[in-house]
């Protein structure tokens, strides 16, 4: 019986030892060195433990369930003194760390349309003011659309006047102009009459440049109905230019020639940069060449699906990034696509 005793008062004794210590313990991180000392494989309760195989028998059991007793007892208050301690620390963090609410917040950094964007904005504004509907169409073409319907047959020589990207797909390519979205709009719609624009990218295989790239962006015009005629088209370009250049911009019509329009014309505008007395911008002729135009041949209006004895129409075809580089005097092409944000943030 004295054996007994003894031994529970041992256990009381480490309990209260333990428990004296940790109301010693006042930072969190303190905590882990009690329970190791306290709780740990080499701690006292632990060594009641592994010393009861030495014990009389009747008395292990009684003995056993004691220790466990001071064990999950000191477990408990090892719990409860974290608690504590955690909520001083953020008592005592909340009192001292204080959020000044009038500091001025980080600048939130707007993001602006892209040149190219704003600029095809306002061509897409003013067409739309003439009534014309915005089409998209593929990037990725067949040959037929981006040639054969628009006048160019296999092998025809004026497929030459596009450095064309061949996919490896037979038949298929990365578009070289937004003409092939003609004959997407006209087999969409015929025999209705059509007032069409057809913005998007276009690719061209060409040698970097501070002039050329190898993607860059279209605008395709399409009007088509019954008796269009050039008088029209001579019209509604000029308007669009002048709206778009200013009101007093210098224009002219110049005769030229594409597969897929006849007659077929160039538009230039009075150069930006010179006033038209002639600079290396217009390459000393005074004029900018804003976009190519024509009346839709009778071959690309059958493709279309429209009898050409009963429908004309007129196309125009214009590129945006270098009248955007003329406009704003930017002096090299790459900078439209190398998201450089020194350079974007200017417009
Ligand atoms: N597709 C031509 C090009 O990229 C531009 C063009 C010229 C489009 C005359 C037209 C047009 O619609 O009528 O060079």
């Amino acid at each position: 019986m004295a054996e007994k005793e003894q031994a529970i008062e041992k256990l009381e004794q480490i309990k209260s030892t333990a428990l004296a210590a940790l109301v010693e313990v006042s930072r969190e991180e303190d905590l882990e060195a009690w329970r190791v000392a306290h709780l740990g494989r080499s701690s006292a309760v632990m060594g009641v433990f592994s010393s009861m195989g030495k014990m009389d028998k009747d008395l292990r059991p009684l003995m056993g369930k004691a220790a466990n007793e001071v064990r999950q007892a000191l477990e408990s208050a090892l719990e409860e003194k974290q608690g504590v301690l955690a909520e001083q620390a953020l008592k005592k963090a909340l009192a001292t760390e204080q959020l000044d609410v009038t500091l001025p917040g980080r600048p939130v950094t707007r993001g602006r349309l892209h040149p190219l964007t704003q600029v095809l904005g306002r061509i897409t504004r003013i067409f739309g003011d003439m009534g014309f509907q915005v089409y998209r169409s593929p990037e990725v073409e067949t040959d037929d659309y981006n040639f054969t319907y628009l006048n160019m047959p296999p092998y025809h020589p004026a497929r030459d006047m596009w450095d064309t990207f061949y996919t490896k797909t037979d038949g298929v390519l990365l578009r070289t102009h937004t003409s092939p979205g003609q004959i997407h709009v006209m087999r969409e719609h015929a025999p209705e009459p059509i007032r069409a624009i057809l913005p998007g990218a276009t690719m061209r295989y060409e040698q970097l440049s501070a002039r050329s790239e190898i993607e860059f962006a279209q605008v395709e015009v399409l009007v088509v109905g019954e008796k269009v005629t050039f008088a029209e088209m001579k019209g509604t370009l000029e308007d669009f230019a002048k709206r778009l250049f200013g009101e007093d911009a210098r224009l002219r019509l110049r005769a030229s020639h594409f597969p897929f329009t006849e007659p077929s014309a160039e538009m230039d505008v009075g150069c930006f940069v010179c006033g038209g007395t002639g600079c290396p911008v217009c390459k000393e002729t005074g004029w900018l060449e804003i976009l190519g135009c024509g009346m839709v041949h009778p071959v690309v209006l059958e493709y279309g699906g429209y009898d050409p004895e009963v429908y004309s129409g007129f196309a125009a075809g214009m590129g945006i990034d270098r009248s955007t580089l003329m406009r704003y005097r930017i002096d090299d092409i790459r900078h439209f696509r190398n998201n450089d944000i020194r350079f974007l943030k200017q417009f």
